[in-house]
């Protein structure tokens, strides 16, 4: 039976994708882990939880021991806006951390490695309308930088040493669960929070910005699609674009407004602004769709609707 180590674990993809897991494989099954004892309290509460900061490599490798681990997802990382203040933390987090896990991995022989990758590996040289699957690879921020340097390290672990490594481009993340933790993107998020509370938004990348987005659930449906499918059926392994939908801030305001109709929009770009421009408007993902079956269920009215709900509900109880 599998053992899944899943590293930042309290972040907010990893934080939805460990009571995912823990539905899907049993709670015993899934080792939650975070570098922040506080932010994993919940994950404590209802199984299995250690701190465990990703670049500390004893640490991993004797969890791994610990807990006989045969798997491991690492969402541990330092996303774009964070990783420009900080590139020498993002370079040492999104690297180093990486090359502890996949060396842990080969010398334990861990039967499976999923490292997700970004939009943020393509760069003002790429095609920006759907983006093709192979293409130029310039990335202008630390945090695109780590990721395309990771998924040529990822796809060289499989080539080099025969192993099971595969990871997924993801869009910008829109959830309700745990904020997101200094992207681009998260401007996306942010506005239906200040829509509910205050009918208002301050957007800081300009009006016709359009960016790959994602819903949550989509979200937790690719991963875990991809860390199910058969290896042998890839061809591609560590870099998969994933599509779901596509909007400008304007088009993401108009679909608030159709449910809170005196909601305002007004624009501040900074340094973000410039991060998004390198970013392609939409990708192309017919080799995951090919070759893992992707299919996203969510558009951006129905993302809309679900997330004025739950934000909603949050704040009747007063929890924002
Ligand atoms: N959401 C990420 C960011 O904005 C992109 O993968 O940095």
């Amino acid at each position: 039976m599998k053992k899944i180590l899943v590293i930042g674990s309290a972040g907010q993809i990893g934080s939805e994708l460990v009571v995912k897991l823990r539905d899907l494989y049993g709670k015993e099954h899934i080792v939650a882990t975070d570098k922040c004892p506080n932010a994993g309290e919940k994950l404590a509460e209802t199984g299995i939880f250690e701190i465990l900061d990703i670049v500390d490599r004893v640490a991993l490798e004797s969890i791994c021991n610990k807990y006989q681990v045969t798997h491991i997802i690492n969402m541990a990382a330092i996303l774009s806006a964070v990783g420009e203040k900080k590139p020498m933390l993002a370079w040492d987090v999104n690297m180093n951390g990486l090359l502890n896990v996949l060396e842990v991995a080969r010398e334990l022989n861990i039967e499976q490695v999923l490292v997700p990758s970004s939009i943020a590996v393509f760069g003002p040289e790429t095609p920006v309308d759907n983006t093709p699957q192979e293409t130029i690879l310039l990335p202008k921020t630390m945090y695109g930088i780590t990721k395309a340097a990771g998924e040529l390290l990822c796809d060289y672990y499989v080539r080099r040493f025969g192993m099971d490594v595969r990871g997924l481009r993801y869009p910008g993340i829109i959830s309700n669960e745990t904020l997101p933790g200094g992207g681009t993107t998260d401007y996306a998020v942010a506005i239906y929070y200040d829509a509910v509370k205050y009918k208002k938004y301050t957007c800081f990348v300009k009006e016709d910005t359009r960016l790959p987005m994602m819903y949550m659930p989509d979200c937790l449906k690719a991963t875990i699609d991809l860390f199910q499918a058969d290896f042998s059926k890839l061809k591609h392994h560590s870099n998969f674009n994933l599509n779901s939908m596509s909007f400008t801030v304007k088009e993401l305001a108009d679909s608030i407004k159709k449910y809170i109709p005196d909601f305002e929009i007004d624009y501040k770009p900074d340094f973000r602004q410039e991060i998004a421009d390198t970013w392609p408007n939409s990708v192309d993902d017919s080799a995951a769709r090919d070759e893992w079956g992707w299919k996203p269920s969510y558009d951006l009215d129905a993302m809309t609707q679900d997330m004025l709900r739950a934000i909603g509900e949050k704040h009747k109880q007063g929890l924002i």
